[in-house]
């Protein structure tokens, strides 16, 4: 009689433990990389849809070697950590080297990006294919809300280092953020 029992007991801890290992596998896993310098609505945007296709999404802010920035990287990851705080499956993190190395160390098999206009298109699919050909990432690439189609930090940075207002492009913090930047002389 003991023995039935002892069998219903493993075959039900097998189905735990299959079910456990199934869902760690097939968790989805994105990455959304940028500058974020600083992170805007259009950003933001990007990464509240990816958390909703996603069940885990780091916000990976990469050191882009061609731009000079405004915010260190610190203070870029902690407006990025506060305006997603509602957000539970999104993360925050730094990577200074290849996106595909970043992925493989932290088994991420896919690359969330926001194209806003053709004009980002050529850039995008080569570093897209690139990624693609050199680690088997995929890239995502996500239809940016037309109301955010002309938006970039580079924008919003030389509209508020002229006294414009911005506050329909970044939320509030940041654009408090932007103001005692600008009057430090930050760039
Ligand atoms: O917000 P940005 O500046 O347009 O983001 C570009 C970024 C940082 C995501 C991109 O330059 C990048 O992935 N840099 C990491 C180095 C890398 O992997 N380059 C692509 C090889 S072609």
């Amino acid at each position: 009689m003991a023995r039935p029992r002892f069998s219903m007991a493993l075959l039900r801890l097998k189905w735990i433990s299959t079910d456990l290992l199934a869902s760690v596998c097939l968790m989805k896993r994105a990455v959304c990389p940028g500058s974020f310098d600083p992170v805007t609505f259009g950003h933001l945007d990007i990464i509240e849809r990816a958390s909703a296709q996603f069940d885990d999404v780091v916000v990976a802010v990469l050191v882009n070697r061609t731009k000079s920035s405004m915010f260190t990287v610190a203070e870029r990851m902690e407006m990025i950590l506060k305006t997603t705080a509602h957000l539970s499956n999104v993360r925050v993190d730094s990577w200074s080297g290849l996106l595909v190395d970043y992925c493989k160390s932290n088994e991420i098999q896919s690359i969330v990006k926001g194209l806003r206009a053709v004009t980002d298109f050529d850039y995008e699919l080569q570093m897209a294919q690139v990624n693609l050909q050199g680690s088997g990432v995929e890239t995502m690439f996500m239809a940016t809300a037309p109301t955010h189609s002309f938006l970039s930090s580079s924008l919003v940075k030389e509209l508020a280092h002229y006294g414009g207002d911005v506050s329909s492009m970044v939320p509030e913090l940041i654009n408090t953020a932007l103001k005692s930047r600008v009057q430090e002389g930050g760039k």
